[in-house]
């Protein structure tokens, strides 16, 4: 096929963005196991808990309600309201239903949003390592992604400093994510603080403040989110949250957002022409999730806070690995910089993270993501959502590993 752009069927726009990393890490995984490998698969961005009986009663309720046509565009009155009570609950925020957009998933809330505002030259800050999606989407909006590097010295999260200086004229975005995907990091009220400050003094900057990992929060830290802490940022904020990880509903793709009314209005717009609404079952079932029983949420967050502990301890524990311990979401992100240069055992010299996680992958069966797919090398990440047997064999292949390559000749 020709390069894309003028003489080929691809467009040039496909061009300037690749394959989201971590849904190529699973695949591969799967395809290993469906060629009969013992794979444990430590790649995964979603609870291996099940969803919960009574959201999913609520999703047959709303098929026997006949609840299975067309409704409005950016969701059911019911779940808009459902989301305002949410934020007024957990968050302290008050949006009118006007101003709530529904997805499908988080993820069409920030393709959306991104796609609606941004012009070619535009600048999106994001702090990295970062969520793989951003940048791409950034990139298919014409604009230029703006990392500012945040180092595990400071506990992989942004600087005030390193903020105020990546603020350009240009800048029409930051993009704000806590607890975060990979790094786990999570700020602080007053963490959060400093920033918003920054934040105030440059009137021209939106912020994306993605919240998806809300309730999934260890040693007693609490949530904190932008328009909250700062509510002069109300206006220009856009707080984007969902059921994907709280409610163990990836599959059931629902996510939301509150803000100001016409970047809502125009939201709305593009998903009439593109997707419409997201499965109208799916959205009686977000129902459930948002107003029913609230109690396995901490209970699920006490099972990953343990599977943590374990994670960084075996992983500190084995030669040329360092992690850091995250506050939050379900992924630790280890440093793989002590075992780049060694050989393995089979004489190929371990180049990158990327040749890291697929010599892991192949000769010891356990799939994690490689850094470099969040823009932070050499590290990789490893998802905590599986079974505390399964997180322990998994983890054991480090040690293991460590143990086998030498150093180069
Ligand atoms: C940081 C972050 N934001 C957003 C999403 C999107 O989640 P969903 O589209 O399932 O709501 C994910 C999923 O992995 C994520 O890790």
């Amino acid at each position: 096929m020709n390069a894309p752009g003028r003489h080929s069927i691809i467009s040039s726009r496909m061009a300037r963005i690749k394959q989201s990393a971590s849904n190529a890490a699973g695949a591969r995984a799967r395809e290993l196991q469906a060629a009969g490998r013992d794979i444990i698969s430590l790649a995964n961005g979603e609870p291996d808990f099940p969803t919960p009986d009574n959201i999913k009663a609520a999703a047959i309720e709303a098929m026997r309600r006949e609840e299975t046509k067309y409704t409005d565009v950016d969701g059911t009155p019911a779940l808009k309201q459902a989301v305002r009570e949410k934020f007024k609950r957990e968050n302290g925020l008050d949006y009118e239903t006007s101003q709530i957009t529904i997805g499908t998933g988080g993820k069409q809330v920030i393709y959306n949003t991104l796609m609606c505002t941004l012009e070619p030259g535009d600048e999106v800050i994001i702090a990295a390592p970062h969520w793989v999606s951003y940048t791409d989407m950034t990139l298919l909006g014409e604009a230029k992604p703006v990392l500012v590097n945040c180092s595990p010295e400071r506990g992989f999260k942004m600087h005030p400093e390193d903020l105020d200086r990546a603020i350009t004229p240009r800048t029409k975005w930051v993009i704000l994510n806590s607890p975060n995907n990979p790094s786990g990091a999570t700020y602080s009220h007053a963490e959060l603080k400093q920033l918003t400050d920054v934040l105030l003094r440059h009137p021209h900057v939106w912020i994306l403040t993605d919240d998806i990992y809300e309730h999934l929060l260890y040693d007693g830290n609490r949530f904190a989110t932008v328009a909250q802490i700062e509510p002069n940022l109300y206006e220009r904020t856009l707080t984007v949250n969902g059921v994907s990880k709280t409610y163990a509903m990836t599959g059931w793709r629902i996510g939301y957002a509150g803000g100001p009314k016409p970047l809502i209005d125009t939201i709305r717009k593009l998903q009439s022409q593109s997707t419409s609404n997201p499965s109208s079952i799916s959205q009686a079932a977000a129902v459930e999730a948002l107003t029913g029983p609230q109690d396995f949420i901490p209970r699920h967050a006490a099972v990953f806070q343990q599977r943590r502990d374990v994670a960084v301890e075996m992983l500190n524990r084995a030669a040329g690995l360092y992690c850091h311990k995250p506050e939050g979401a379900f992924y630790v992100f280890p440093s793989c910089a002590g075992l780049i240069g060694r050989k393995t055992p089979q004489g190929k010299v371990i180049a990158s993270d990327l040749e890291f996680t697929l010599y892991l992958l192949d000769s010891f069966g356990v799939a994690v993501v490689q850094g470099d797919a969040y823009n932070m090398a050499p590290y990789f990440r490893i998802s905590y959502a599986t079974s505390m047997e399964q997180l322990k064999e998994g983890l054991g292949a480090f040690s293991r590993h460590a143990r086998n390559c030498r150093e180069p000749a």
